[in-house]
């Protein structure tokens, strides 16, 4: 498929961000994924790295690889993030979550000195919200929590819009790997992300938000023949 193609192109050129002795983070999803098979037959061949994963399922790939894992809390510094995302926009504020990894992408993005983003050219966006927003939300009172989301949703030009939890198989609500729930939220278009980001920080049953806004440094592009290079639009 040629998505397919495009996420390969687009991980195989992080690899050239990637120098000896680097500290790095790992992301989540599919794309992530092709970038942490090709970073172990690196590995495999000699490079020293030292990575820290933002989900247990990179963690279980990673060692898999045979690539060195180490938990946040025993670095001191990361050197680059290499993450796929949902959307990105001209900004490259980012929309992640789909792989319901945001909080420990998010926190591991936030440390990094370098973020970079692979994505496909189908992620790339005039405007963010098309990909419904996933919010991460504490289980206690959930629906309460809900509830005051869609009152900020209606403060940032976003009333009536719909919202689902995401289900794992079956029945069962979809439990992250802090134990948190996802909220999907059917934006459509998001007026002010900034706004709406702010608005959500602001709900102590907001566990964190798919909004990555400052993050980014630059975003790898996979596209059928290549990669495009996008940098933040000033
Ligand atoms: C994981 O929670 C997400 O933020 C992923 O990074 C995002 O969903 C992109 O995934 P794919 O590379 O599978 O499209």
């Amino acid at each position: 498929m040629s998505s397919d193609i495009a996420k390969r192109n687009a991980a195989q050129a992080a690899l050239d961000y990637v120098q000896q002795d680097m500290i790095l983070g790992l992301g989540t999803g599919s794309t992530a994924a092709i970038f942490v098979t090709l970073l172990g037959e690196r590995v495999k061949a000699g490079l020293k790295v030292t990575c820290t994963p933002t989900s247990e399922a990179t963690d279980r790939l990673a060692r898999a690889l045979g690539i060195t894992i180490v938990l946040p809390d025993e670095l001191s510094a990361i050197d680059l993030t290499i993450d796929g995302a949902d959307e990105f926009d001209p900004a490259l504020s980012l929309i992640k979550g789909g792989g319901a990894a945001l909080l420990r992408e998010k926190i591991i993005a936030e440390a990094s000195d370098r973020m970079v983003v692979i994505a496909d050219a189908g992620k790339e966006v005039a405007r963010l919200g098309k990909f419904p927003l996933p919010v991460e939300v504490n289980p206690f009172a959930a629906e309460l929590t809900r509830r005051r989301i869609h009152d900020r949703l209606e403060i940032a030009g976003l009333g009536g819009v719909a919202s689902s939890w995401r289900m794992a198989t079956g029945e069962a609500l979809l439990r992250t790997d802090g134990g948190h729930l996802i909220l999907d939220i059917a934006c459509v278009a998001i007026p002010d992300a900034s706004l709406l980001a702010s608005l959500l920080d602001d709900l102590p049953g907001v566990v964190e938000h798919g909004l990555f806004i400052g993050y980014a440094d630059e975003v790898l592009v996979g596209e059928a023949g290549g990669v495009r290079r996008v940098f933040p639009a000033a």
